[in-house]
């Protein structure tokens, strides 16, 4: 799986979707119907501010920050937002060149709560036009500097061309030039199964597994490892449970959570522990190392309020 080219070995393209987040840090979670204000008596709100979001934009950022050379590829709507987005991009290192920008589209968004009496993240999400990034688009850009590509679990039908486009592609180079591939399996979608035998590494968040009537990380790796192709790695991130992983016949491999003093915003902790696992396993880490990583950084990102403080 790890490359031993003399390719950049941390060069890493983060494939899927990027929209705006509304934040609004709550003392508690909100009563329906109530109004919410800075000096409320029963709930209050501590801040409000727009974030650059998206699970392929926040695993850039994350990897950006680590050190490794990211991309983001996905469409973006030629709207206001966009210089607020590409800026804040630029601000964590990650390259957006390949970026389809959408004329004519509004940026989705999102209005998130987060809770800090009870550290809940609650997502709202609208895309209203904004196109998914076409087969067509991908076939566009140029594979070579890349040693690693994830793809979020989303836009099924043409992600999975794309895969088998880098597959293609891996066709004509010496094993050791392989591009990796991953793939997040994360929303409560029953078409995502359509994407787990396709990648060499397989995220598969807790609220899939709930949504598939798995209860707990074990189970979910059987059952999606079954699917996965022989001697794919599935990483299963669960909250404060922390993270397993297996690769093949292998046995399973724990981390714990590394809970930081205080959770203040679990907002993209799994996206944060994704980047950060694909980070050590890019850089040649053993599995259970690299999920310990995982559980490392998502737990210092949940301890901080965005992800500013760990620049
Ligand atoms: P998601 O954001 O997709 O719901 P999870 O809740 O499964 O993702 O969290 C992903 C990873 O983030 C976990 O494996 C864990 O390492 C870390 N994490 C999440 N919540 C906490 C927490 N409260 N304390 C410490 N680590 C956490
Ligand atoms: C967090 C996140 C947010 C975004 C939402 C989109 O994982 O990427 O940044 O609003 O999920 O589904």
């Amino acid at each position: 799986m790890m490359s031993s080219s003399t390719r950049d070995p941390r060069s890493i393209l983060c494939v899927g979707h990027v929209c705006v987040d509304l934040i609004n840090l709550c003392s508690h979670y909100p009563e329906e119907d109530a109004k919410v204000g800075t000096t409320t008596a029963n709930n209050r709100c501590l801040e409000q501010r727009w974030q650059r979001g998206g699970n392929a934009a926040n695993n850039s950022t994350v990897l950006g920050l680590l050190g490794a050379k990211a991309a983001f590829l996905g469409t973006i709507a030629d709207s206001h937002e966009k210089r607020f987005l590409l800026e804040d991009f630029a601000k964590y290192g990650v390259n957006t060149e390949q970026a389809v920008v959408c004329k004519g589209c509004e940026c989705p968004s999102s209005c998130v709560i987060l809770s800090r009496a009870t550290a809940s993240r609650t997502i709202i999400h609208s895309n209203k036009n904004l196109p998914e990034l076409s087969v067509e688009d991908f076939a566009q850009v140029d594979l070579t500097p890349y040693q690693w590509i994830h793809f979020e679990g989303r836009n099924v039908a043409n992600v999975a061309q794309m895969i088998k486009l880098v597959r293609e592609h891996n066709k004509g180079l010496p094993r050791g030039e392989f591009i990796t591939t991953s793939v997040e399996i994360e929303k409560a979608k029953p078409e995502l199964e359509a994407l787990i035998p396709l990648a060499d590494v397989v995220f598969v968040s807790k609220d899939f597994a709930a949504f598939k009537g798995y209860s707990n990380k074990a189970e979910t790796l059987e059952r999606v490892k079954a699917l996965a192709h022989p001697g794919a790695v599935v990483v299963c991130p669960w909250g404060e449970e922390g993270a397993s992983a297996c690769q093949g016949s292998g046995v399973m491999v724990h981390s714990p959570a590394f809970p930081p003093a205080s959770v203040v915003d679990t907002l993209g902790a799994g996206d944060t522990f994704n980047a950060a696992t694909i980070f050590a396993l890019a850089h040649g880490s053993a599995l259970e190392d690299s999920i310990r990583f995982g559980c490392r950084v998502a737990g210092a990102k949940v301890g901080v309020i965005g992800w500013e403080p760990m620049r």
